[in-house]
């Protein structure tokens, strides 16, 4: 079965609430009417009633079936604005500040999660990547144990070697542009736990560079080993590697030339790339040249998910992004 056909049965039976902050856009309306005909999730729109009843018409969305929050006439609202000021106290946020802060729905429904009157949140139809991470960063916070927010990209890659749909993390590609040694540690540590978790597979990182193993010296790579030490003293128990070229992370005759005697043999399922520009174009090239199909960016180390799309999406991008988000609660 199908890897996304997987998630969204897990996630059927979970029946659990996503926001949709975006609720004004008609592919936001579309998606919700679908993710409630297909039981993968109750809905919260955000927006003003007045105008998601037209888009709702046109689809035929019964709104009996849907929650609409309107930030400023919600009962929470002023809940959430001091909540908001206490979060941000040492940024000296005025009162006014919060309440236009909380009022915008991106800020209102990264609230509902902190406060657990929603279980994930999916946006990014209108609103870029930023405004989306910012948004979650300032409300939700880290996860413990986790210094970055990052995402990873599954990729699905129709036949590699003797395998028909072979699903690979790839990361980071989307949110953190140069991460240091530690912040690769602590996204290889939250692909590991989405690799886990969203997809019941055992995590095997590599951590990529354009060195295998000593075979270059350039403080590019010093960086990478550097994260290869701190991750397996940190996390011992999950099978990591590095650096590696990436033909002896994933291709096992390679690996047994150029690292004979490492614990993954070839055999990754997880790529770390040493920055964003190499992870944005690995996971492009895949999908161009590999017709691979590249799901995400699902963000990653967050203390509650809030998901993003890409402003591109399809009304089908949305159901599914909202599926992996109410599965990465956990
Ligand atoms: C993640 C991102 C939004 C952060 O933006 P930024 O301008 O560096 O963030 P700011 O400087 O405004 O920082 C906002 C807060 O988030 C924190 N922060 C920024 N990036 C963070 C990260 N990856 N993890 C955790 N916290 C982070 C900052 O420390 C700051 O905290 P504070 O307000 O408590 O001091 C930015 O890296 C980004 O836009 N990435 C996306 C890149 C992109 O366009 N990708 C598209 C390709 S698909």
């Amino acid at each position: 079965m199908n890897i996304l056909t997987q998630i969204k049965d897990k996630a059927k039976n979970l029946k659990r609430r996503v926001v949709l902050p975006e609720g004004t856009e008609p592919r936001m309306v579309q998606a919700a009417k679908k993710i409630i005909f297909e039981g993968i999730a109750n809905v919260t729109l955000i927006g003003n009633r007045k105008e998601i009843e037209p888009l709702a018409k046109d689809c035929n969305l019964n709104l009996d079936k849907v929650e609409i929050i309107n930030p400023t006439h919600s009962p929470d609202y002023n809940t959430f604005v001091e909540d908001f000021m206490e979060l941000r106290k040492h940024k000296n946020i005025s009162a006014d500040e919060a309440k236009t802060t909380i009022a915008k729905p991106l800020f209102f429904g990264a609230m509902l999660v902190r406060h657990d009157k929603a279980d994930a949140s999916v946006a990014g139809s209108v609103n870029t990547t930023g405004n989306v991470i910012r948004a979650a960063i300032s409300v939700l916070g880290l996860k413990e144990g986790i210094n970055t927010v990052s995402s990873c990209f599954m990729m699905t890659i129709p036949k590699y070697r003797d395998e028909l749909n072979k699903v690979f993390l790839y990361a980071d590609g989307a949110v953190m542009p140069n991460p240091t040694a530690e912040q690769l540690v602590s996204i290889a540590a939250s692909t590991a736990d989405t690799m886990k978790n969203l997809l019941g597979i055992e995590p095997k990182i590599a951590f990529l560079s354009f060195s295998t193993k000593g075979s270059a010296s350039h403080p590019d790579v010093d960086k990478v080993t550097k994260a290869v030490e701190m991750f397996k003293r940190e996390y011992p128990d999950i099978i990591a590697d590095g650096e590696f070229q990436l033909d002896a992370a994933i291709v096992p005759e390679i690996a047994k030339s150029k690292a004979l005697d490492s614990v993954l043999a070839g055999d990754a399922n997880i790529l770390i790339f040493p920055d964003l520009d190499a992870g944005n174009i690995g996971y492009k090239l895949t999908q161009r040249l590999a017709n691979a199909t590249a799901t995400g960016p699902i963000i990653q180390g967050l203390s509650k998910p809030a998901n993003d799309l890409s402003r591109g999406c399809s009304v089908n991008d949305i159901i599914d992004v909202t599926a992996i988000a109410v599965l990465m609660k956990g």
